[in-house]
């Protein structure tokens, strides 16, 4: 192969003639070099079992991945296998046959829809509302904000309980005006894995007449089956009077491959302001009923093997390791002096923080012994912490990662390199008084170390994300992400 041709292969240049396949797959091995690649040490985003599972799930995405879910009258079999799957997640969310819904490309999507169908029934139903709100707990998902931001919807961010993380459902009651459309909980948060009150979310929805989401995107199919297993758990689902639409991702801990998720509707009535279809202009009827157009079959064929696959029993027996698992976990750094969990989980994730270290620190410290655990910023009502997904790679690496952290904890409690959250915000409002809107994210972005490439320790940067106001955090991790993609 020529010296160009290799060029372009690192670089972003289309090669003058064809690479050879193994010198493409070798190139691509390379690009994966900083990857979070063994799983087995990774708490998060990756959560298929592997072994036969994957290989079924693989084969059913390959044999649909050209088959284009845009027009069901060419591809029906994507079709009748989204329905199949669908009807499969209502039943185990407890819909009746009433109870209809689409997938989607992820839980943002499946949210996107949610409050874009909410604000567009009720332009239709109660035309007097122009100015449509929807009321978040503060631990709600982003994507909520997202599509507020998207769709023009106000969004009421309103509090929970410091002790159980779960949403304070009088402050909720409280926020109410006559321009809310809708109310949001989840089952559970991402960021604590805990159940918001849904009974009590719920009735109130119903009382107001309003529109009622329950987020069980990470949650929702996990939840059903340790149900069905007998764990003691609140309501959420199509059980609950007042809920309307439930997002659940087939993607997270219903161990499909990307991208799959599932937005279901309380009925028809409410879903026909999903679908959006144009005959207007000179090209064929446009006819969605989600956000993409063209879409590979692949989500959904793999979704469906997933499902028949693994059965009741696979999911189960998964199930009850990972919550096994996390007990062990969560007893284990509630046992490490200095550490405690937040909240209590009620699913296999969770969080944990510290008054001791920084805990940005912390998590560059048990990333140098291997370990992946994810940073969370601190809100007006909780402590910046760290983030953990139980998910089937890590099943019994548990002693040896509380062993690492307990390590790192100490290590860095010895090493008197201390980050203070309180000193760091200090010096960025000494940095900042006086300066510019520019110049103050100029000066921040300097602080923090945010250039062109990436650090190994992420730790400055997230102590300074973490002592900005709201506004200037938004501001810097958009314009952060805005410098690093070309
Ligand atoms: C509770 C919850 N909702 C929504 C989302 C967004 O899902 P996705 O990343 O598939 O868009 C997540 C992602 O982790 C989540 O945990």
């Amino acid at each position: 192969m020529s010296e160009a041709t290799l060029e372009a292969a690192a670089y972003g240049v289309v090669p003058e003639t064809g690479m050879d396949r193994e010198a493409i797959i070798e190139a691509l091995k390379e690009k994966k070099a900083n990857d979070l690649t063994d799983l087995a040490r990774v708490y998060g985003y990756t959560y298929s079992p592997g072994g036969e599972t994957e290989a079924v799930a693989r084969e059913a995405y390959m044999m649909f991945l050209k088959e284009n879910a845009l027009d069901i009258t060419s591809y029906p079999s994507v079709m009748v296998l989204e329905r199949e799957v669908v009807r499969m997640i209502a039943n185990l969310l407890r819909g009746d046959e009433s109870v209809v819904g689409n997938m989607t490309s992820g839980g943002t999507e499946s949210i996107l829809l949610a409050l874009k169908t909410a604000r567009d029934y009720t332009r239709h139903h109660r035309p007097e509302i122009t100015e449509p709100e929807v009321i978040l707990p503060r631990t709600a998902h982003p994507a909520f904000h997202k599509a507020c931001a998207y769709f023009n919807i106000k969004p009421v961010v309103i509090g929970f309980d410091t002790t159980t993380y779960k949403a304070d459902v009088a402050e909720m009651r409280a926020a109410i005006t006559p321009n809310t459309i809708m109310l949001v909980g989840s089952a559970c948060g991402y960021a604590q894995g805990v159940i918001d009150p849904i009974v009590e979310i719920g009735a109130l929805a119903k009382e107001k007449g309003l529109l009622c989401h329950v987020d069980g995107c990470v949650g929702g199919i996990h939840f059903s089956f340790m149900r069905r297993m007998g764990y003691a758990l609140p309501d959420f689902d199509f059980t609950v009077e007042g809920v309307t639409s439930i997002s659940a991702d087939m993607h997270k801990y219903g161990y499909a491959p990307k991208n799959a998720s599932i937005i279901l509707y309380r009925d028809k009535s409410i879903r026909r302001f999903q679908i959006f279809a144009c005959g207007l202009t000179t090209t064929y009827a446009l006819v969605n009923p989600t956000m993409l157009s063209s879409k590979s079959g692949g989500p959904v064929a793999g979704s469906w093997a997933t499902l028949k696959y693994m059965g009741e029993a696979g999911y189960q027996n998964l199930i009850r390791r990972l919550m096994d698992t996390t007990k062990i976990l969560v007893d284990g750094i509630n046992a490490i002096p200095g550490l405690r969990v937040l909240g209590q989980p009620d699913m296999c994730m969770f969080s944990f923080s510290s008054d001791e270290v920084n805990v940005f620190q912390l998590q560059y410290e048990v990333k140098k012994r291997g370990w992946y655990i994810q940073p969370q910023f601190s809100t007006p009502l909780s402590p910046p912490n760290l983030h953990i997904s139980v998910i089937p790679p890590v099943l019994g690496n548990e002693e040896a990662f509380l062993a690492d952290l307990r390590g790192a904890f100490e290590d860095l409690k010895a090493s008197g390199n201390h980050l203070d959250f309180g000193m760091v915000k200090e010096q960025i409002n000494g940095l900042i008084a006086g300066l510019s809107e520019d110049e103050a994210k100029e000066r921040l972005q300097q602080l923090a170390g945010m250039d062109d490439d990436m650090p190994e320790d992420f730790s400055m940067v997230n102590t300074v994300i973490d002592g900005l106001s709201e506004d200037l955090r938004k501001f810097l991790l958009e314009d952060y992400v805005n410098q690093l993609f070309v």
